[in-house]
């Protein structure tokens, strides 16, 4: 397909209007191995580290699995909201629905049909330690870090991008990991893999997403120098 056969209002239409789906997830509707499948093979076309592709995808859909995933969810994230929900302040009606929608995911995760576990075959420890086999004389956390877990999220975010467009929803989430290893003993994970995060995939119910409201670009974006606005042109 040529640049110019590009349907660029749709993509754009589906890049800004992927939002995080939690209330509006339909927990009765099956969901197709399938669909997730397919959408799995589009998130594999995402850019990874020295195109080795250290992921691993474990998608989980039995009952019992997603209400033991659910139990470890809400352990960690309820007193986590509770926390956050002390601090938002009045009137911040952004962060309030947030939270209640968070709220919302935990108390149903194990109704949601399907959960896909991004997972990759390196661990930020042992990235470490390779850097300094290599000869780097300082602890390069942030690269080991952005390495091991910035491999996942171009990929994670492509499946869900392609879940939208077939009318699937779906929600980036983490909260698990704070009890990390009790799923990876859930769920047989190896020792030397990790979990990235959970994502819980349904049929949504309604369609009428729109952009976010953002914080302005120019807030977020500088030129040349941290601080420095970018000019016109
Ligand atoms: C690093 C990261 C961690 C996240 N963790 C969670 C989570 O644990 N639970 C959850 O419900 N949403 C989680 N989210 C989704 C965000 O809350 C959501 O993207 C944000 O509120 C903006 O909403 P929108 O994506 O609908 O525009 C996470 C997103 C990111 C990028």
């Amino acid at each position: 397909m040529r640049v110019d056969e590009i349907d660029r209002n749709s993509v754009d239409h589906v890049l800004t209007t992927t939002r995080a789906v939690r209330q509006r997830l339909d927990l009765e509707r099956y969901v197709p191995l399938d669909v997730v499948r397919e959408c799995l093979e589009i998130g594999l076309q995402a850019p990874n580290g020295f195109n080795m592709q250290n992921w691993r995808w474990l998608i989980v859909t039995d009952p019992e699995k997603r209400k033991a995933l659910a139990e470890i969810v809400r352990k960690i994230e309820l007193p986590f909201l509770e926390a956050m929900e002390s601090q938002i302040e009045e009137g911040d009606e952004q962060t309030w629905r947030v939270a209640k929608s968070s709220r919302f995911l935990a108390e149903n995760i194990e109704h949601v049909p399907v959960h896909v576990i991004p997972c990759t075959t390196s661990k930020v420890d042992d990235d470490r330690k390779l850097f300094k086999q290599l000869g780097y004389d300082t602890d390069l956390v942030n690269m080991a870090a952005s390495s091991v877990y910035g491999e996942l999220w171009p990929a994670a975010w492509s499946f869900m991008l392609a879940l939208r467009s077939r009318g699937l929803g779906s929600s980036l989430t983490m909260i698990h990991l704070g009890a990390e290893p009790e799923a990876a003993e859930l769920l047989s994970i190896p020792e030397d893999v990790s979990q990235g995060g959970l994502i819980p995939v349904a049929w949504f119910k309604g369609d009428d997403f729109k952009p976010a409201n953002r914080r302005p670009l120019k807030e977020v974006t500088f030129y040349e120098s941290w601080g420095n606005t970018v000019p016109r042109g």
